[in-house]
């Protein structure tokens, strides 16, 4: 189960609501699946989770592009690697293949967590030296 703690925080206003949200759509599907809701149900969950996030992407490549930031070229690397992954996910989605499991939730869970502690961490510095905080 995820949730959002303080040692989360990039230190960037935006940033931080979005991956609340992020977190908050992952516990949905969490708490979804548990309860054995409806395939169209988590369908829905995961494709809005999955919407929010490519948006989420963007509004950060935005800022590596405007702040020149040292580190765009691996971040986005990724950002990419997560993007395919779940475009697989979503398709075996469509074709009946996938079921929403705890493989796909600590998936999702130790991804996030990884990525917003390690690598989103790393351009804190460089968005608040550019007055984005
Ligand atoms: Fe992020
Ligand atoms: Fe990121």
């Amino acid at each position: 189960m995820m949730t959002w703690k303080n040692q989360f925080s990039v230190g960037v206003k935006t940033i931080d609501q979005q991956h609340k949200k992020i977190i908050l759509y992952i516990d949905e599907l969490n708490r979804a699946m548990k309860k054995g809701k409806s395939r169209v149900i988590l369908r829905d969950i995961f494709l809005k989770l999955d919407n929010y996030i490519i948006d989420h992407f963007a509004t950060e490549e935005k800022y590596f592009d405007k702040f020149n930031f040292p580190g765009t070229l691996a971040h986005k690397r990724e950002h990419k690697e997560f993007s395919q992954r779940i475009s697989t996910l979503k398709q075996d989605f469509g074709e009946g293949k996938l079921l929403v499991s705890m493989e796909l939730m600590d998936f999702l869970t130790e991804w996030w967590t990884n990525h917003i502690m390690g690598d989103d961490k790393e351009y804190a510095r460089c968005f608040n030296e550019h007055g984005l905080s």
